[in-house]
């Protein structure tokens, strides 16, 4: 299977999510073999994004959620609720918030326990920043990010997670890591969530790429089998770089069940 998943960040209001998300269900039409596809829209489209793509083959995901059940959390969004208006899976820990929000590992830890308490998939993303690359910490950088994160979580049998591997320096900067480079940090990710996980199916921890992917990269990496799909960002808005990402995960999709 191949995952997309489209982060519209805080880049569309309630109208333009609704009609992005009619045109990104239009792109799995007739289509025989589609892939996992999951739109991010903010918090405010919700509602009216998943009376678009109710019982269709698109999954609604939030950007953010808390780690509180409930309370005096001003400006904070509950599991309870995103449930509520449809949601299935969420972003945690993305390097925006990390960054520019001082977002905590303890924090992220939070989020993810309470996702899956809430029965949703968590989207949980790591990277390292340009200087730790050039330091040569990217794995090291990783390996503290997901043992900080998933310490004493446990999956139960029907959990899924994904982890998305989004190095900070390219992200929204048009700079990608090789794809070999790609594929050596989620062997290195799988390593470690077997370690935490054991004797958990392989199909249900999916790592993914983030960071400039577009229309013209997005095969290069989806072909690849130790890459289960791509997080998409500002080419997730914009709907022919989109349609090309769908259509190069259907065409790797189709070769496979050939
Ligand atoms: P980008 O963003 O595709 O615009 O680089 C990816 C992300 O932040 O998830």
């Amino acid at each position: 299977m191949k995952t997309i998943i489209g982060n519209w960040k805080m880049q569309v209001g309630v109208r333009e999510s609704v009609a992005l998300a009619r045109a990104s269900l239009l792109l799995l039409r007739g289509k025989k073999h589609v892939p996992n596809f999951v739109i991010c829209p903010p918090f405010v489209a919700l509602s009216e994004v998943r009376k678009v793509v109710a019982r269709s083959a698109l999954h609604l995901g939030a950007q953010n959620i808390s780690w509180e059940e409930q309370g005096a959390m001003t400006g904070e969004i509950s599991a309870r609720m995103l449930t509520e208006v449809g949601v299935t899976h969420v972003i945690i820990g993305h390097s925006e918030r990390r960054q520019k929000l001082n977002e905590t590992d303890t924090m992220i830890h939070g989020k993810i326990v309470k996702t899956l308490e809430h029965q949703m998939i968590p989207i949980v993303c790591v990277g390292e920043s340009a200087e730790d690359r050039k330091q040569g910490k990217t794995k090291k950088v990783i390996s503290t990010q997901l043992t900080n994160v998933f310490n004493s979580v446990r999956l139960r049998s029907k959990d899924q997670l994904i982890i998305a591997y989004e190095p900070i320096w390219a992200i929204g900067t048009g700079e990608t890591p090789t794809v070999t480079e790609v594929k050596e940090v989620h062997s290195h990710i799988r390593e470690i969530l077997d370690l935490a996980f054991p004797n958990t199916a392989k199909e249900r921890i999916q790592i993914l790429y983030g960071g400039s992917v577009k229309k013209e990269n997005a095969y290069a990496f989806l072909r690849e089998s130790e890459i289960d799909g791509v997080l998409v960002g500002g080419s997730s808005v914009k709907i022919n770089q989109l349609t090309d990402i769908v259509d190069a995960a259907i065409q790797v999709l189709e070769a496979q069940s050939i």
